[in-house]
């Protein structure tokens, strides 16, 4: 056995089950182990490596921001935080943003900053938040709660009061789960972890239709999507759609622990000094990676080129038999119950090929944002191989 797999076991509490692998080395969309082999990676650390691994430009930037100012707190104006904002918020429809370090804790900010609205505006009844059944916002206990899949939920119960499930792209359930307590509904627009799940474009204006006339806040998990992932900066931009609230991490930070909550002014001012916070939230080394990941994404040219070769990856899997579904570089497939996407995903490994799976027996394929037509159909080469 290789060393670091038995201090592994004697150390690190156990709630990942890891492939025996452990990585040294990243350039561009590949990886290199302990043994020195090399590996194209399709997984990207989840959605995180937007730039791939390595990148000149943020290393050498992190290392510049690492050597003069790492942290300060929130106590003080930080100015990269506010450059970093700027560009969300001019190359969105909402008005301002706060930072924390992950999905879960945007979510988490999320479900009290809608709560906060409400009670400002005089109706603290309406709390409760309506999330979708295939959803996944993350692990903490209120986005574990906003996490509609009972299979996240085993002994953690109780969890927290006012979030209510609907079924995904059914909209008689979504009418049915609405209380006079609704205060919002949570989605993302393509369900990640779920399976690589689209919202339908029906459904999509039910809910528009339905928050209209009822008042409701739309919070958009962008978490996944979010960064140029679908081929453009934020998901919601392919449909005619303005969230109230988004949320962000994974590739904001293009490896370095960023999540941000975008939000409609009239509703990020019920968030006054001292009513939320988050020590690490948007310090210097974070803002400065975010800086170089969204100066990059926003060049001419980049999102176009994500789409592009999504469509290119959907494609070359649609030749050698698989239906792939999703948009840009975030793409799922689909397996049937005869094939085990997570065997596949282990032998793909062998093979040199990372790839993911998620929900519903489905690969899932989320590179870095960098990647070149040539390496796709390296990437699809050894996945035919193994599949
Ligand atoms: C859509 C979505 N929301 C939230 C999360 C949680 O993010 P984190 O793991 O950074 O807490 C994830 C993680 O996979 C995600 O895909």
């Amino acid at each position: 056995m290789k060393a670091f797999l038995e201090e592994s076991q004697k150390y690190l509490i156990g709630n990942y089950a890891r492939f025996p692998v452990s990585f040294v080395k990243g350039e561009g969309v590949y990886l290199y182990d302990t043994e020195g082999k090399r590996y194209i990676d399709m997984l990207a650390g989840i959605a995180v490596n937007t730039l791939g691994h390595s990148d000149p430009q943020l290393a050498e930037a992190l290392c510049r921001q690492a050597s003069t100012l790492i942290h300060t707190s929130n106590l003080f104006h930080i100015q990269p935080q506010i450059e970093v904002a700027k560009i969300l918020v001019e190359n969105s429809c909402l008005d301002k943003v706060f930072f924390c370090n992950s999905g879960a804790e945007a979510n988490e900010t999320a479900i009290k900053l809608v709560r906060k609205y409400f009670y400002d505006k005089g109706q603290p009844e309406k709390f409760e938040i309506i999330t979708f059944t295939g959803g996944f916002h993350g692990r903490t206990i209120g986005s574990l709660t906003a996490t509609a899949q009972p299979k996240y939920h085993e002994g953690f119960k109780p969890l927290l009061q006012g979030i209510r499930y609907a079924e995904f792209n059914n909209t008689n359930s979504l009418k049915k789960a609405i209380t006079e307590n609704t205060a919002a509904v949570m989605f993302e627009f393509i369900q990640g972890e779920g399976g690589v799940n689209p919202i339908n474009q029906d459904f999509l204006n039910e809910i528009k239709k339905i928050a209209d006339e009822k008042g409701l806040l739309i919070v958009v998990d962008e978490v996944q999507t979010g960064i140029g992932r679908t081929g453009k900066l934020f998901a919601y931009q392919h449909y005619s759609i303005c969230p109230d609230i988004v949320t962000l991490a994974k590739g904001l930070g293009g490896g370095v622990p960023v999540g941000a909550v975008l939000a409609k002014e009239e509703i990020a001012k019920s968030f006054t000094p001292g009513t939320h916070g988050s020590t690490f939230g948007g310090n210097y080394l974070a803002m400065t990676a975010s800086k170089v990941v969204l100066s990059r994404v926003l060049q001419k040219g980049f999102l176009e080129s994500v789409s592009r070769r999504g469509k290119y990856l959907m494609e070359k899997l649609e030749k050698i038999g698989l239906k792939p579904r999703g948009k840009g570089l975030m793409v799922g497939v689909p397996l049937p119950p005869e094939q085990n996407a997570t065997e596949i995903a282990k032998k793909a490994l062998e093979n040199g090929l990372i790839v993911g799976t998620a929900g519903g027996n489905t690969l899932r394929f989320v590179p870095p944002l960098i990647i070149t037509q040539k390496q796709i159909d390296e990437a699809v080469e050894i996945l035919t191989e193994v599949v």
